[in-house]
């Protein structure tokens, strides 16, 4: 586990005082440990030399094997143990001082027939998967930083998926896989990661509440991935709100499988709606202090898994085939740039009720930049004082927990000039009375 914790501090002093064309040259994973997340990467093994090795090392700051340490990779017979792959992926990390995300110690996916079509009582098959555990996460005890350790346990509607191991445990297979981790390698975070789990909704109530019950129960469940295999023009709405949410439970959050595919063939208007859309994705989790980070799923459209389960889709990756930067690649750095935060007292805030009925109102806030200089992004907060409760927003990305309310911008309305003015509004529901907020501030 090489971290550059020496090099942390002087990389962030140097990325506060970067300007923005020093920004585009900065590789992206510096960028990200600057803003206090790594930025990763899904590599395959095979492919790690030459250009496709030298952009994964020099850009990103954490390495997720695609398929090296799936259990079909690893132990594809019981027992017999294949590492070449993972190991290489390790050695890779470890010689560019990165993060290793592990994926995946327990999947109902590409399992070995052994497992998924043996014929196995309850504790055989406990007993199988924590050997599997203590084998894998054993042999990289202290070199992972963070294991998937169940991946996909749910069904589309929040419910276990009957798996092997779901329908031969029930439930109680998570935590046992759990508690085999943290007893391989106590320093790994341990992550539950899904997919369809971005926006709040049946499936991510459902990791939402097993994530409740597990911690309850004091099963050492580290943080939640969110997978994030997104569809150009669709990223969720409530992304940002619902890594919030899981947050609020006491774990960490990460994205840890980024891509956005888009009907080929790419045209410049997609290759800038993906840029948007990648750009939204950091935004989120920059946004939300649990987050630890995002990985994309293969940073080249030559290495992703898109094209050959989705015929027809495909460039959902920063780079293209030939690892030239598109974009999303912009996308992402500008996300990551440093910002300057405005100076005390350059901008104002007003806020206003434009109209209200029995339990419901339209409020309008209007932000001015009073500075001499642009702000690039802006933070208003306010608390509502009676309860009121922010139900939908336009002009801006509104977020509210418990009483305290957050807006940040959307693409458009990013940049304020000197003497400029962005508004926003929201409904927002109320019992009683519905009172201003006392104050409300903007950074
Ligand atoms: O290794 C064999 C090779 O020997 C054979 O010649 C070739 C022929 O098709 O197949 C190769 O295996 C492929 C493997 O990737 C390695 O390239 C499998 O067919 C293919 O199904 C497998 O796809 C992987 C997929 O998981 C399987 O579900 C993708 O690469 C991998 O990116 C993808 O990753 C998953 C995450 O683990 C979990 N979340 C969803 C994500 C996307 O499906």
């Amino acid at each position: 586990m090489l971290r550059r914790l020496t090099a942390a501090a002087a990389l962030l002093a140097a990325a506060l005082t970067a300007t923005p064309a020093a920004a585009a040259d900065t590789p992206l994973r510096d960028l990200a440990e600057a803003r206090g997340i790594y930025l990763g990467t899904a590599v395959t093994a095979g492919k790690l030399t030459g250009g496709y090795a030298d952009v994964a090392g020099a850009q990103f700051g954490s390495v997720t094997p695609g398929n090296e340490m799936k259990w079909g990779s690893v132990e594809p017979t019981r027992g017999a143990y294949d590492w070449a792959g993972a190991d290489r992926v390790v050695a890779f990390a470890e010689a560019h001082g990165q993060q290793v995300r592990g994926h995946t110690l327990v999947w109902h996916s590409q399992l070995p027939s052994w497992v998924s079509d043996g014929t196995w009582t309850a504790d055989q098959l406990r007993t199988v998967m924590t050997d599997h555990i203590a084998a894998e996460a054993g042999r990289y005890k202290g070199r992972v930083d963070h294991w998937d350790v169940v991946n996909e346990p749910l069904n589309e509607d929040g419910t276990l998926r009957q798996s092997v191991f779901g329908a031969t445990l029930g439930e109680s297979y998570i935590a046992d896989a759990f508690r085999a981790a943290r007893a391989a390698d106590p320093a790994a975070k341990l992550y539950l990661n899904d997919y369809s789990t971005d926006a709040i909704g049946a499936k991510s109530d459902g990791m939402y509440n097993l994530v409740k019950r597990l911690l309850a129960q004091g099963v050492p469940v580290d943080g939640v991935g969110f997978q994030a295999h997104l569809i150009l023009g669709q990223v969720p709405a409530s992304l940002e709100a619902n890594l919030r949410r899981f947050a609020d439970l006491g774990v960490d959050v990460a994205i840890t499988e980024l891509d956005i595919r888009m009907p080929l063939p790419a045209t410049a208007e997609k290759l800038d709606r993906q840029k948007a859309d990648y750009a939204a994705v950091l935004r989120a989790c920059l946004a939300v202090t649990r987050c630890a980070g995002v990985t994309v799923w293969g940073f080249t459209d030559s290495d992703s898994w898109i094209p050959d389960f989705f015929p027809g889709e495909g460039a959902a990756t920063p780079y293209d085939e030939n690892l030239n930067p598109k974009p999303a690649h912009a996308g992402i750095a500008g996300t990551l740039a440093p910002v300057t935060p405005p100076a005390p007292g350059v901008c104002s805030v007003t806020y206003a009720v434009s109209s209200q009925w029995t339990g419901g109102f339209t409020a309008q806030v209007t932000l001015r930049n009073t500075g001499t200089a642009a702000l690039a992004g802006w933070t208003v907060r306010w608390t509502q004082p009676a309860g009121q409760r922010v139900t939908q927003a336009w002009n801006a990305t509104v977020t509210q927990t418990g009483a305290e309310v957050t807006a940040t911008p959307l693409p458009y309305n990013t940049t304020l000039p000197p003497g400029g003015t962005v508004s926003f509004g929201f409904n927002g529901a109320w019992t009683g009375t519905n009172p201003p907020p006392a104050a409300l501030t903007c950074t």
